[in-house]
């Protein structure tokens, strides 16, 4: 069969992290996969998690299918995060939440959902997108178009031209958003640009899809959740793709979910049937550990609590490892002003560095960097910054 068929591609990110770990260079950075590193250059498991397990571990009785959309307990506790505990959304039961395989996972069960019943909408994905973005929506069929958002010169959100774009998306073609910490640019939207994306969504009868893979990683778990809350306030129908990877550290056990929002509760039920019809056929029901891992911890007081420190650890490590870069550079001088990395959020920066500039840092010095230039800051430590600094420096012929 594969004689005449050739070779795939490597992912351009999971790729990058396969040539990483085959690297012999000692000095080695992977700064390509937005994974959390700590001081130690180490991918923890939270506190809170191993707690957690500990618990599930003692308690656990049966390993019997969890229903089609997950544990109840995960789904109540998703939507609190999402919405807040006292949203008008989950005491008007307009929300259906199912446990889906990963953010990836969610997205692709929400794809293949609204291709069922918008068979010929287009899905528009922002300038630029995290690459796998292209790759969920493109594979479940759908054709992709494009809408304006990041711009090079004033490296922040080109508001006007996203609005004039999205101004022009037809009724019943779908936005995929990035609720926050925009991958790979690190500009977001303020809670004002969100309301008027929202309204506009609801004056132009097209359908939001927000990616919201990084909540807690902006300014904080509340502060993170206004592109949910302007949509939920303007009463359209909407989908979210959230992901645990990165907030509880919870990568490999793929813990994610995919949470429609509807206008009545009738709908939302109506919705859940389809939401299980599509689980069904693709992986039956979800993987337990992980989604039992977040209801543990989200419905324990002291756990939840735990959680929300060492998140704001690792929001704070990034925050820090941001003016580390900015002052290392200006330090060794490099001209350019790369200042506004201290203003983006997230894991990640459009660094400005060229594809020429990320080719030499791979080849000369084993930094591994995103093609398009996105650093994932988290992958800097007091360890490699020096060196990261050095390299940049040299690269850019300070
Ligand atoms: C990333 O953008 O690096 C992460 O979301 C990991 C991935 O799956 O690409």
């Amino acid at each position: 069969m594969w004689q005449k068929i050739e070779a795939a591609p490597a992912d351009s990110i999971l790729g990058l992290t396969d040539a990483f770990k085959s690297d012999t260079n000692p000095n080695k950075v992977n700064l390509g996969v937005g994974v959390y590193k700590d001081e130690q250059g180490k991918t923890p498991v939270l506190d809170c998690v191993k707690a957690a397990e500990k618990i599930l571990l003692d308690e656990e009785s049966s390993k019997s299918y969890l229903p089609i959309s997950g544990d109840p307990v995960y789904g109540r506790e998703v939507q609190k995060l999402l919405f807040g505990a006292d949203s008008e959304v989950i005491a008007n039961k307009r929300a259906v939440t199912a446990h889906a395989p990963g953010g990836t996972g969610a997205l692709r069960v929400g794809a293949d959902l609204l291709k069922k019943f918008y068979p010929k909408a287009k899905v528009w994905i922002s300038n630029p997108t995290w690459a796998n973005h292209k790759g969920v929506f493109a594979t479940a069929g759908f054709e992709l178009g494009q809408y304006a958002y990041y711009n090079p010169e004033s490296k922040n959100v080109d508001f006007e031209a996203m609005l004039a774009c999205l101004a022009a998306v037809p009724a019943g073609d779908i936005v995929l958003l990035h609720a926050c910490c925009h991958n790979p640019s690190g500009v977001d939207l303020s809670d004002e640009q969100w309301r008027t994306v929202a309204a506009l969504a609801k004056e132009k009868g097209w359908m939001a899809f927000l990616d919201f893979a990084y909540q807690g990683f902006g300014e904080g778990v509340e502060e993170d959740r206004c592109a949910v809350e302007a949509f939920a306030a303007v009463g359209v129908d909407f989908f979210v793709a959230s992901s645990f990877s990165k907030n509880f550290g919870l990568y490999n056990e793929r813990t994610g979910a995919i949470t429609i929002v509807s206008q009545t509760a009738e709908e939302a039920v109506v919705a859940m049937s389809h939401l299980k019809a599509t689980i069904r056929v693709i992986y039956s029901n979800p993987p337990a550990h992980g989604g039992l891992v977040v209801a543990k911890i989200l419905s324990n007081d002291a756990l939840h609590q735990q959680w929300l420190a060492e998140l704001a650890t690792m929001r704070e490590r990034i925050k820090a490892m941001r003016v580390a870069l900015v002052s290392g550079l200006a330090k060794r001088g490099v001209q350019e002003d790369f200042s506004y990395i201290t203003s983006q959020r997230g894991m990640f920066s459009f660094s400005g560095l060229s594809d020429t500039t990320v080719q030499w840092l791979r080849e000369n010095k084993a930094i591994y960097v995103v093609g398009g230039g996105r650093i994932n800051l988290a992958g800097l430590t007091i360890a490699n910054i020096d060196y990261v600094c050095d390299s940049i420096a040299e690269a850019l012929g300070a």
